[in-house]
């Protein structure tokens, strides 16, 4: 059984706040008139980004959303330091999830030197600290080759704080994250900011939280379920429409006992998508799910052979893509939706041929300017770039995941921390955070 989600508002009126205020509290100070000169300030981003295939670029999306904040850092003359978790290498350094292979793409984006240090504590990183001069950049190694940083403790939080007099936290995809570069940092450094970029993604997330202009439209995709399934079920009631594409929705449609040949999905997911599928019908919350698939032959995945209504694939064939009368009829809710938040691709994007799908989707959206849109996660953002349309979508987040915690009403516990800290941490103690 999935989980029971106890703590919604009864809310579905047009406009009628989504979420409680308290995951985004008001009035969090920002980076803008902060005296930083001279400063040594660590700035926490998030470059969680994929190692690239044999030596290619590293996708520098989640740099680009930093540098807004770093240049006027480096125009301030400030000393800055950046943090970075990079995949969850469980507190053992991983030679591909190093920083080190950030630096090009950050130099680039930049147009200056940055230095670099192999660890992000210790007396190799405070002695690289020292040696920084106003308006130089230094990147550290990976947090999380240290346990310390996803477990919070405070012993590292205390390593990473002497690096530092001010810290902003431009870390808008991890803010979910109680981890000692995060929300231990927020609660210990003698200052605390919002970066830019995480400004405006938390004012994005207010407006969707706050004033949701129905009908709030859902869209969900991507090869794996994940915590996706009980995501979507806390979102029963408070969505108008809840579409499901790409293997998500095969898992989806194996659990109404759609025969779907060989396309992918996920067993261990058929029997709690059986319960979400029957408590969506007594909610009435509407899911959508592909009425049509483009279908490839388990011979030659690559190279589509047909498409077929769903319930019709047959022995061989593998679901690569939403066919085209799932793409008209989707195009149209589109165009209603007063509020549409995606996070994840229609198809299997990694092959060109199976991208018609999210692209076509992508460009109602861009058409639909009225609708407050926001479109976040890895994989779609890169089949967006690889489709041409990135650039042209309303709202693109660095996130993916953040949105989920936080449309599912989990608090933000650096933001918490910074609010504590506003209102005079309320009689706790200074230098504790929460878990
Ligand atoms: C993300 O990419 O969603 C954030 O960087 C958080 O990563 P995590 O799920 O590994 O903590």
């Amino acid at each position: 059984m999935v989980k029971k989600w106890l703590h919604w508002p009864e809310q579905n009126e047009n406009n009628a706040p989504l979420m409680t205020p308290a995951v985004v509290p008001p009035r969090l100070p920002g980076l803008k008139g902060l005296d930083v000169a001279n400063k040594r300030v660590l700035v926490r981003v998030d470059y969680n980004i994929a190692p690239a295939a044999d030596g290619a670029p590293v996708d520098d999306f989640r740099i680009r959303a930093s540098i807004e904040t770093l240049k006027h850092l480096i125009a301030a003359k400030a000393r800055v330091v950046l943090l970075t978790h990079r995949g969850r290498p469980q507190g053992t350094p991983v030679a591909e999830l190093s920083t080190r292979h950030l630096l090009p793409a950050l130099e680039n984006l930049l147009g200056q030197k940055v230095q670099w240090c192999a660890d992000c504590v210790g007396r190799m990183a405070e002695h690289a600290v020292e040696k920084l001069a106003p308006g130089e950049v230094l990147l550290l190694e990976n947090t999380r080759f240290h346990l310390g940083d996803p477990l919070n403790q405070q012993s590292f939080v205390h390593q990473l704080a002497k690096l530092g007099e001010v810290f902003v936290n431009e870390a808008f995809p991890a803010l979910h994250r109680a981890h000692a570069s995060i929300s231990g940092l927020s609660a210990v450094m003698p200052e605390a900011v919002l970066g830019l970029n995480t400004q405006r993604e938390l004012g994005w997330l207010t407006d969707l939280l706050g004033n949701v202009k129905r009908p709030l439209l859902v869209m969900v995709g991507g090869a794996h379920m994940g915590p996706k399934l009980e995501w979507m079920q806390r979102m029963l009631g408070h969505v108008d429409h809840l579409m499901a594409g790409g293997a998500v929705a095969h898992t989806l449609l194996a659990a109404r006992d759609v025969p779907l040949g060989l396309s992918h999905f996920e067993p261990a997911f058929v029997e709690a998508s059986r319960d979400f599928i029957t408590e969506a019908g007594v909610i009435g919350s509407r899911l959508l799910l592909p009425l049509d698939l483009v279908v490839a032959h388990r011979d030659s995945p690559e190279k589509a052979v047909g498409v077929r209504m769903a319930g019709r694939l047959e022995g061989g064939d593998m679901a690569q893509d939403i066919g085209p009368e799932t793409i008209r009829t989707w195009k149209g809710v589109i165009k209603h939706a007063g509020s549409i938040l995606w996070l994840g691709s229609m198809g299997a994007w990694e092959s060109d041929n199976y991208r018609q799908g999210t692209l076509e989707l992508a460009e109602e959206i861009i058409r639909h300017k009225k609708a407050f849109s926001v479109v976040g996660g890895d994989g779609l953002l890169r089949v967006l770039d690889a489709v041409g349309v990135r650039a042209d979508m309303p709202r693109v987040s660095a996130g993916a995941a953040v949105w989920m915690a936080a449309l599912g009403g989990q608090p933000l516990p650096a933001l918490q921390v910074m609010a504590a800290r506003v209102n005079g941490w309320a009689g706790n103690d200074r230098r504790s955070s929460p878990r």
